[in-house]
C-alpha cells in the first residue's frame, strides 16, 4: 500500500510508525510532514487540496489519513472523495462537531446525549441572563476553533460576564468568539476516549488521559497537551458501556440522519461525574499526544484499521490491542506555550529500544542536523506491562534528549499511580 498522511505533528509521526510495522505498507508520504518524517517516507509540500488530490492520483496512493482538524474543517475529505480517492477523515459537514461548539452542543441536545446544561448565543444580554441562573464556577467557550485557548473557567458570575462580553465583541478571539457557549461546571475527572468510525460501525480504543497544564500538579497555563497515558484504569467496563450506548451509537445514528455520515476519528472529551459520563466536547481527529500512546498499543495492523474504516468495512475487523500500557512525555521548547523559541540543535542518544521511542513533532532539519523549531518538540514514549514500567521507560528516554531550554512535566500518569 501507498499511504499519504496529512499533518506535521507527533500525532502524524506516531501514525506513520504504526503503519511502518505493517509489511504491506510500502511507501509513506507526508503533507507537509516535519524534519523527522522524511526518515519514514517522503515529505510533500502541497497545501492546496485539489493539487494534493491530483498528486495522490498520480502516485496511485491507496489511502490518505488526515491528522489535524483544520484541513478536515476546510473540507479536504470532500475534495478527495470527489476525485474517488480513499480517505480516512470526516467530511466538512461532520467536522462541524469540532469546528463549532454551538453546533456540537445543539447536536448533543437534539440526540439526547449527556452533556453540561448550556446555552449558545451571540447576545450579551442572553449570555448574562443565563449566567445569572448558574452557580460559579461557570464555563464560557468561544464557538469556533481557538487551538485549545477558547475556554474560560470563570470563578464568579462577573468574571463569566466579562469573558462572554469580550468574546462576543470580537476582542478575545475574533470571529471564533462571535458566538459563545455558556455552560455549567462539571466537577469530576476527564477521559479522552476515541472511536474509529466508518459511518455505521465503530471500534473503541483504550481510554487515555491527557495533561493539559504546563507544570507538575496541573499548575500553570493550558497547553496543547504535555503528556498522556493509556489505557487508564480510571475507565471501567461501565464507563465504556455508557460511552458506546449513550454517546457513540446515538452520535453515529444522528450524524447519518442529519446527512453528515461520520467516517473518521471521534474523540470524546468526557467528564465522569458520580460514575456518569458527560460529553465535554467532540474533536474530529486524534488527540495529540494521546495518539502517540495509542498507536504503539495496536496489535491489529494499523493500515487495515484505517483502510477498513475509510471504506465502510469496520464490521469485518476484530480490533486487538497489546496487553500493555504506554506513557508519553512531551518535551517542549523553552518559551512554550507563551511564544516561539529560537531553533536549537537537538542531540539524541537514541539507541533503538524495545520499550521506548521518540515521536517527533516540532522539528526541522538544517544541513543534516535536527533542530527544535516548534513549541512541543517531541514525545518520549515508553511501553511496559504496568503503567509504572511504561512511565520509567518514557522518563529514561528523556534523559537521552538534549537541546537548550528543553522542559517536560515530571508527573505524567500520576492519576493512575497515586
Ligand atoms: N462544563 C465543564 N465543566 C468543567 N470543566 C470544563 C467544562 N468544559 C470544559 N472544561 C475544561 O476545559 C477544558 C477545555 O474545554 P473543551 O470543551 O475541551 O475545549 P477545547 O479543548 O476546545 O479548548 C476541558 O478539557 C476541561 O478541563
Ligand atoms: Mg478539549
Amino acid at each position: 500500500m501507498k499511504i499519504l498522511i496529512v499533518g506535521s505533528g507527533g500525532r502524524e509521526y506516531a501514525i506513520a510508525l504504526a503503519l511502518k510495522r505493517d509489511e504491506n505498507v510500502k511507501n509513506l508520504y507526508f503533507a507537509p510532514g516535519n524534519g523527522a518524517t522524511d526518515e519514514l517516507g517522503v515529505n510533500i509540500d502541497i497545501k492546496d487540496f485539489e493539487k494534493l488530490a491530483e498528486f495522490a492520483k498520480k502516485e496511485s496512493i491507496d489511502l490518505t489519513i488526515v491528522g489535524p482538524e483544520t484541513p478536515l474543517v476546510e473540507g479536504i475529505a470532500d475534495v478527495f472523495k470527489k476525485h474517488n480517492l480513499t480517505i480516512f477523515g470526516v467530511s466538512k459537514d461532520a467536522a462541524k462537531l469540532e469546528g463549532s461548539k454551538a453546533f456540537m452542543k445543539d447536536f448533543l441536545f437534539r440526540h439526547n446525549i449527556p452533556t453540561a446544561k448550556y446555552i449558545q448565543t451571540s447576545s450579551v444580554k442572553k449570555a448574562n441572563d443565563f449566567i445569572d441562573t448558574l452557580i460559579a464556577p461557570i464555563v464560557v467557550k468561544a464557538d469556533g476553533l481557538c487551538a485549545g485557548k477558547g475556554v474560560i473557567i470563570a470563578k464568579s458570575k462577573d468574571e463569566a460576564k466579562d469573558a462572554a462580553k469580550s468574546m462576543l465583541n470580537g476582542e478575545s478571539f475574533g470571529n471564533a468568539g462571535k458566538n459563545v457557549v455558556i455552560e455549567e461546571f462539571l466537577d469530576g475527572f476527564e477521559l479522552s476516549i476515541f472511536a474509529i468510525c466508518d459511518g455505521e460501525n465503530y471500534k473503541i480504543l483504550p481510554a487515555a488521559q491527557d495533561h493539559k497544564r504546563l507544570l507538575d500538579n496541573d499548575e500553570g497555563p493550558n497547553t496543547g497537551g504535555m503528556g498522556a497515558y493509556a489505557p487508564t484504569p480510571l475507565a471501567n467496563d461501565d464507563i465504556y458501556t455508557q460511552v458506546e450506548e449513550f454517546v457513540v451509537k446515538p452520535t453515529l445514528k444522528g450524524m447519518k440522519e442529519e446527512g453528515a455520515s461520520y467516517t473518521g476519528v471521534l474523540f470524546i472529551g468526557a467528564m465522569i461525574v458520580d460514575k456518569k459520563v458527560y460529553v465535554l466536547e467532540y474533536n474530529v481527529r486524534f488527540g495529540d499526544p494521546e495518539c502517540e500512546v495509542l498507536m504503539p498499543l495496536l496489535k491489529t495492523s494499523a493500515s487495515e484499521l484505517f483502510y477498513k474504516a475509510a471504506t465502510g468495512r469496520l464490521n469485518e475487523l476484530d480490533l486487538k490491542f497489546k496487553d500493555e500500557f504506554a506513557v508519553g512525555v512531551v518535551v517542549a521548547s523553552k518559551d512554550y506555550p507563551y511564544k516561539n523559541s529560537e531553533p536549537k540543535i537537538i542531540d539524541i542518544d537514541d539507541k533503538k529500544s524495545e520499550c521506548s521511542h521518540v515521536a517527533y513533532a516540532g522539528v526541522c532539519k538544517k544541513e543534516g542536523s535536527m533542530y527544535a523549531n516548534g513549541g512541543r518538540v517531541l514525545v518520549c514514549v515508553g511501553t511496559g506491562k504496568s503503567i509504572k514500567a511504561a512511565r520509567d521507560n518514557a522518563y529514561d528516554l528523556t534523559k537521552k534528549i538534549f537541546f537548550e531550554g528543553a522542559k517536560f512535566r515530571n508527573d505524567i500518569a500520576y492519576q493512575a499511580l497515586k
